[in-house]
């Protein structure tokens, strides 16, 4: 049975939360002298000088009509980073609890259970790419507190069959986080329309992928009330800036927009995809359902050093198991993307030269 209590760390169950100056007051008044803010004002024309609202409670309710997700589903974190790191630390006890993730995948899940002192357990994906359950189900114990799934996967590409994401919901009683940063890309269900089924779910998305705002860091998590609550409690109180509030609540404005960019970024993503899958020494393109592309290429290195000198960065994944030889390439613009397969082909021609000449 899940069983919540059971799960937060007694501490976290214990602790008495920071009260700021806007949780003990939140009406209308004239004069606010209680947050030692500076009165003055600030070098800004805005009012950047006071703290922002603890419970980003305007973001949510806009969140939450585009989600349709209540707002007291949603948490909001100073990018998704800072909720897996929440997540360890409201219920994994250090030097005591494991969690099990589902390798290759996302590297913040494993480094944040090592600052935090979590053991972590692996059941690496099949060949396919899908969750090994029989080797994952084997992994769990009574000091299990949560399952890291990440679909669509990075840096596979590759949604997670959700009837294997179902079983696993289903049959374990600790959290599991569904790690969706990508899913934007995808044609797959969000797992977010779900939670009422599952006490034990936790969904994240992130602001940073199809809204193109890594650079505001916003992330969010959706789970039941329960787990939300206990968020809030460990969070520092103004985790998310007035600038960020505000940014993203403008930006909420353009849902149009982002749509265009998703579906332009699909289009060019499997436009990159056919002609990647026709040059030389490319062996396998990995379908993807995210905004990049798992590609198995010859002497990945090599091409990957060739490509630095080109100023082109790619991500070197050739060895990370299960994806030997590979690289990781975000879906540019048009003009970058043309400017990759150009240099790609120039390596092939220079390589080609160069085994000539040896021999
Ligand atoms: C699967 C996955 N989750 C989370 C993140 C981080 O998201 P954020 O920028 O919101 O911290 C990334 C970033 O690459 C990612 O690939």
């Amino acid at each position: 049975m899940f069983n919540l209590d059971k799960l937060t760390r007694e501490n976290i169950q214990k602790l008495v939360p920071y009260s700021s100056a806007r949780d003990e007051f939140s009406g209308e008044a004239k004069v606010f002298l209680d947050a030692n803010e500076n009165s003055l004002g600030s070098p800004l024309p805005k009012w950047y000088n006071r703290y922002p609202d603890p419970h980003q409670q305007q973001l949510k309710q806009v969140i939450s009509t585009i989600k349709g997700i209540a707002a007291e589903h949603i948490f909001l974190g100073n990018g998704s980073d800072e909720c897996i790191d929440l997540l360890f630390r409201c219920f994994c006890e250090p030097g005591k609890d494991n969690v099990v993730i589902c390798p290759p995948t996302y590297g913040m899940y494993e480094v944040s259970a090592n600052i935090n002192d979590i053991e972590v357990r692996r059941a690496p994906l099949l060949d396919t790419f899908q969750l090994d359950l029989i080797h994952l189900e084997n992994l769990v114990d009574a000091d299990t507190k949560i399952i890291w799934l990440c679909s669509p996967n990075n840096p596979t590409g590759n949604s997670l069959n959700r009837q294997d994401v179902e079983a696993v919901l289903n049959n374990f009683n600790g959290i599991v986080v569904i790690d969706e940063a990508y899913v934007n890309f995808s044609r797959q269900k969000s797992f977010g329309q779900e939670l009422p089924d599952y006490a034990n779910l936790v969904v994240m998305q992130t602001f940073s992928k199809a809204w193109g705002l890594a650079g505001l860091r916003l992330g969010m998590a959706f789970a039941s009330t329960a787990i939300i609550n206990i968020m809030n409690k460990v969070k520092p109180p103004y985790n998310i800036s007035q600038a960020t509030q505000e940014i993203a609540l403008q930006a909420l404005e353009n849902t149009g927009q982002v749509n265009d960019m998703i579906r332009e970024l699909v289009d060019m993503r499997e436009a990159l995809a056919e002609v990647l899958a026709q040059a030389p020494g490319v062996e396998t393109v990995y379908p993807s359902d995210a905004n990049f592309l798992l590609v198995k290429i010859k002497e990945a290195r090599k091409v990957y050093d060739f490509l630095l000198g080109k100023a082109i960065v790619v991500r070197d994944r050739s060895k990370v198991k299960l994806c030997e030889d590979c690289l990781r390439i975000t879906v540019g613009t048009e003009k970058e993307n043309t400017d990759l397969i150009e240099a790609l082909q120039e390596w092939v021609e220079t390589n080609v030269q160069e085994k000539v000449v040896e021999n």
